[in-house]
């Protein structure tokens, strides 16, 4: 995918290096186009460093007649070989400029040339955010399809407090990559997943979990979204961005979990179980906090109810798959709970391994298919392995009803 990356003249105009990287790390090939404000925060060569391409500061370079020449037609070569405009930050000033169509600048004059994916992210001090010429730019920019991706909520460099900064450079680089990715394999589809640990109370003040930090999960929301599907995120409790375009039901314990995703079963048509649900929950939780006694303490455990059974029981025409996580007998384990829990394919996550499972950014799996395949998967990030996951979904069913 090319992307054109448009800096413009705000503080956070630091934080588009990392996004150049980002969106490079996610295969994006990074033209940067800075503003004469943008080059006041940040240096063009930080960019042409990073993305090892020559930065577009101005529109029309340094003023000789050759150069003059060569840069009056730039702006439209850039439009043509580039399939998304990100501009981040985009200032309040830009707005206006895109909102009003002047162009006295590159970045302005290519945005009205350009015909592809725009999409805006603004930052800026929280009252000019809210102000309503603002507004009314961002209602006319919005309406006229360009995607406006909306400020967080935080301290600001002014030292206030409000709407105003700039997302996570890495979430804003898979929004980019959600919204310009051409392969839609997922469209039509709704996926269920479930991502993260479960709290099981043992008073208003304590609960038993795990270690899942929901990194596979998300990552696996994220993939679904960029391929097309409608995604419902059913999550534990954790502490991470909410994939562009994902929507996202929070819950706590493994009952909520399990109501979630049967109230989402209807619709669903893929269903991926890779939250690590508590197998037991506490039998009678305090209503108040337990006070603390010199004396030993136990507590009585109930079974939680198997979300991934259950689902399995009504599957219908669903594509349902399930993980394992192991510390040893990974293929077989998770032969076994694919057939026990009929689920058509099982992601098996061998989590005693250095560096891979709970809390990293990569994982190592092997996959267990209905098909009686074992296919082991490379280590690589949790987002490439969740694009591997889907790809051997997607020709699993088509295994599946070829044989029925
Ligand atoms: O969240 P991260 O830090 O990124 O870590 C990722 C992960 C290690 C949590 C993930 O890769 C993983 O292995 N998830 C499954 C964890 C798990 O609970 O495995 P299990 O073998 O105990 O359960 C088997 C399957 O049954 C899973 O699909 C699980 O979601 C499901 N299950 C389990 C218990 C229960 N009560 N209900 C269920 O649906």
């Amino acid at each position: 995918m090319n992307v054109i990356l448009g800096v413009g003249g705000g503080i956070a105009a630091y934080k588009a290096a990392e996004l150049a990287r980002a969106l490079m790390e996610r295969g994006a090939n990074v033209q940067v186009v800075l503003t004469a404000a943008a080059g006041e925060f940040i240096r063009p060569l930080t960019f042409a460093a990073l993305t090892n391409r020559k930065v577009i500061t101005d529109l029309f370079g340094t003023g000789s007649a050759e150069e003059v020449l060569s840069s009056s037609v730039e702006h439209i070569r850039v439009a043509q070989e580039n399939d998304v405009l990100v501009v981040a930050p985009a200032t309040a000033d830009l707005l206006a400029k895109f909102a009003a169509g002047l162009a006295p600048d590159f970045l302005t004059t290519l945005y009205l040339a350009f015909t592809g994916r725009v999409i805006l992210a603004p930052a800026m001090n929280t009252n000019m955010w809210e102000h309503a010429a603002t507004r009314e730019n961002v209602a006319k920019l919005a309406a006229r399809g360009n995607v406006v991706l909306p400020p967080d909520e935080g301290l600001l460099a002014c030292g206030t407090t409000g709407a105003g900064r700039l997302p996570d450079p890495a979430w804003i680089a898979e929004a980019v990559v959600t919204i310009g990715e051409r392969r839609k394999d997922l469209e039509g589809e709704t996926v269920v997943i479930t991502a993260g640990p479960t709290q099981e109370a043992i008073d208003p003040v304590r609960f038993i979990s795990n270690h899942s930090s929901g990194k596979m999960g998300y990552a696996i929301a994220a993939a679904a979204a960029c391929r097309g599907a409608r995604v419902v995120l059913v999550s534990g409790p954790v502490n991470l961005d909410v994939p562009y375009g994902v929507e996202l039901v929070a819950v706590k314990s493994a009952a909520e979990m399990r109501d979630a995703v049967m109230r989402q079963l209807p619709e669903a048509t893929i269903i991926v179980k890779s939250a690590a649900v508590a197998d037991y929950h506490v039998a009678n939780p305090a209503a108040q906090k337990l006070k603390k006694t010199p004396a030993r303490m136990s507590l009585e455990l109930d079974p939680t109810v198997d979300i991934l059974a259950e689902v399995g029981r009504n599957k219908g025409d669903r594509l349902l798959i399930g993980f394992a996580a192991e510390t040893q007998n990974l293929v077989a384990e998770g032969r076994r709970k694919m057939e026990t829990k009929n689920a058509d394919m099982v992601v098996a996550n061998l989590v005693s391994k250095e560096g891979i499972g709970f809390g990293s950014d990569v994982n190592e799996v092997t996959l267990v298919l209905k098909t009686g395949e074992v296919i082991a998967l490379p280590r690589a990030t949790k987002r490439v392995v969740a694009d591997q996951i889907f790809d051997h979904a997607l020709r699993l069913r088509l295994a599946l009803h070829a044989r029925s």
